[in-house]
């Protein structure tokens, strides 16, 4: 037994006693078998690390290298001309191929990902949703439209859909004086009806006024003349000609639409988008909700 030996089996001796003392101050139980298994393995790491280095450690001392040198030297120092080693060889060419599976099939663009996951999850409850909220009667679309606006809603809305005393659209009435007049003088191309903007200067002064009185008050009592060229695109009766312009009496499935999906600023500020966020039935629900607001 030479010096090296003793020593690795001092080594080995230190890191068992270790390993034993550590298990014992954590009161593990070798009494159960995975346990038990354990640490047959933790010694066998520390007998096998010590065995294997004392036999490269001696190699080292005594191998003399044989074979032919390479014509090619740098500073004297050359290079053997060995086969490549089979095993290397075909480990190498097996994780060229293993690297085109992994990038084409395995992970990725074929991959698993919890954000893929989620997604679809997402999708496939939307689609439920959808579906077994297809028919929902009035009342059910009431109290899902009452959640999502409490949640979704309700922080710039307030609870009750007044606006946070003109924070944000006041929802006890559709509109404000304000409101339509800033729509009449500047138009309006954000809400992405089919008929595409409304250009603003459509009335001026006195009309304008009386216009956006009438409007504001919800288009009751006697309309003035002037409304006439509102009505070809809002409709005589305001309501948005099924959905081609927002319907400036109530809050229809299409406006709610139109606004939720692409944000709205005016007069009092700037909403945003909620794009993709909600489905069809839930701004559905949305739009119900808004219109039973009275003030
Ligand atoms: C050429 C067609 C057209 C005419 C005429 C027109 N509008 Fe509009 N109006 C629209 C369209 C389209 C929108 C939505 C535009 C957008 O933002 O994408 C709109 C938006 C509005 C809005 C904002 C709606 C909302 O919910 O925020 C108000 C208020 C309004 N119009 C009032 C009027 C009044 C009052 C008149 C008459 C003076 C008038 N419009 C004339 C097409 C028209
Ligand atoms: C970050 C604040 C904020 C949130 C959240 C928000 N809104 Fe708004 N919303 C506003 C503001 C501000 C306006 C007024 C824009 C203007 O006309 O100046 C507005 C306007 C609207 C209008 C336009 C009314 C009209 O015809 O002009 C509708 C409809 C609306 N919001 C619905 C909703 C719904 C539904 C939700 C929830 C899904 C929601 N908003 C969430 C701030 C918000």
């Amino acid at each position: 037994m030479n010096g090296l030996m003793i020593k690795g089996l001092l080594f080995a001796a230190v890191l068992i006693g270790a390993t034993i003392y550590v298990v014992n101050s954590m009161k593990i139980d070798l009494s159960d078998p995975i346990n038990l298994i354990t640490m047959i393995g933790a010694v066998a790491i520390a007998v096998l690390t010590v065995g294997v280095s004392i036999k490269y450690i001696n190699q080292m001392k005594t191998d003399k290298a044989t074979g032919e040198l390479a014509d090619e030297n740098w500073d004297g120092i050359g290079e053997y001309k060995n086969e490549l080693p089979g095993g290397w060889a075909f480990s190498f060419l097996g994780t060229m191929i293993w690297a085109v599976w992994y990038f084409l099939a395995g992970y990725p663009l074929n991959a698993y990902s919890q954000i893929g996951e989620y997604n679809e999850e997402v999708l496939a409850y939307n689609a439920k949703f959808e579906s077994v909220h297809k028919n929902a009667d009035a009342a059910t679309l009431q109290s899902m439209g009452e959640s999502i606006f409490l949640v979704q809603c309700a922080p710039c809305h307030g609870e009750t859909g007044d606006g946070l005393t003109g924070k944000a659209h006041d929802f006890t009435k559709r509109f404000s004086k304000e409101q339509v007049l800033h729509a009449i003088v500047n138009g309006s191309d954000q809400l992405k009806y089919a008929m595409g903007a409304m250009p603003g200067g459509m009335a001026q002064g006195a009309d304008a006024e009386a216009i956006a009185e009438y409007v504001a008050g919800g288009m009751k009592g006697e309309q003035p003349a002037s409304f006439g060229v509102c009505a070809g695109c809002h409709g005589a009766d305001g309501k948005g000609n099924g959905g081609t312009a927002p319907n400036l009496v109530e809050y229809d499935d299409a406006l709610v639409h139109q606004v939720v999906e692409n944000g709205k600023k005016g007069s009092i500020g700037a909403m945003p988008a909620f794009k993709g966020r909600l489905t069809p039935v839930q701004e559905k629900a949305l739009a119900t909700y808004l219109s039973t607001i009275k003030g």
